[in-house]
């Protein structure tokens, strides 16, 4: 009975400290995020949507690493055959017309290289 109260205090705990940690995002969650930016991205669109810069703006205080825009790197390479061929000029330009200055995508191809993420 105890512990069952303790382990339930706990699951508490955890559910309401977790989104006050910074946590780098996992790799399905930053192919979410990246989605709503790929009708800008492929040309469709001539301004970044709403919910593209609102990820845009997301992943930016989520990816104060290297290491972790690195990673986020490797996940758009991991996802490059289902994105297919982006306007990179766009890529490059994404972030400062979301008013975000600190992330900048990778150019986006299948053979990006991660390891020029700044
Ligand atoms: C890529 O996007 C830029 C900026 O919007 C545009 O000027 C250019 O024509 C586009 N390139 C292609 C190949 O569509």
């Amino acid at each position: 009975m105890i512990s069952k109260f303790i382990a339930c205090v706990l699951m508490t705990l955890l559910l309401v400290l977790k989104p006050a940690m910074s946590v780098a995002p996992s790799c399905d969650a930053v192919i979410t995020s990246f989605a709503p930016c790929l009708s800008y991205l492929k040309n469709s669109e001539s301004v970044p949507s709403t919910s593209c810069c609102d990820n845009i703006r997301v992943l930016d205080q989520q990816l104060p690493e290297k290491q972790d825009r690195k990673n986020v790197c490797q996940c758009i390479k991991l996802a490059v055959h289902i994105i297919g061929t982006v306007n990179n000029t766009r890529v490059q330009d994404v972030t400062s017309n979301c008013g975000s200055t600190l992330y900048k995508f990778p150019l986006i191809s299948p053979d990006m290289n991660c390891d020029n993420v700044q």
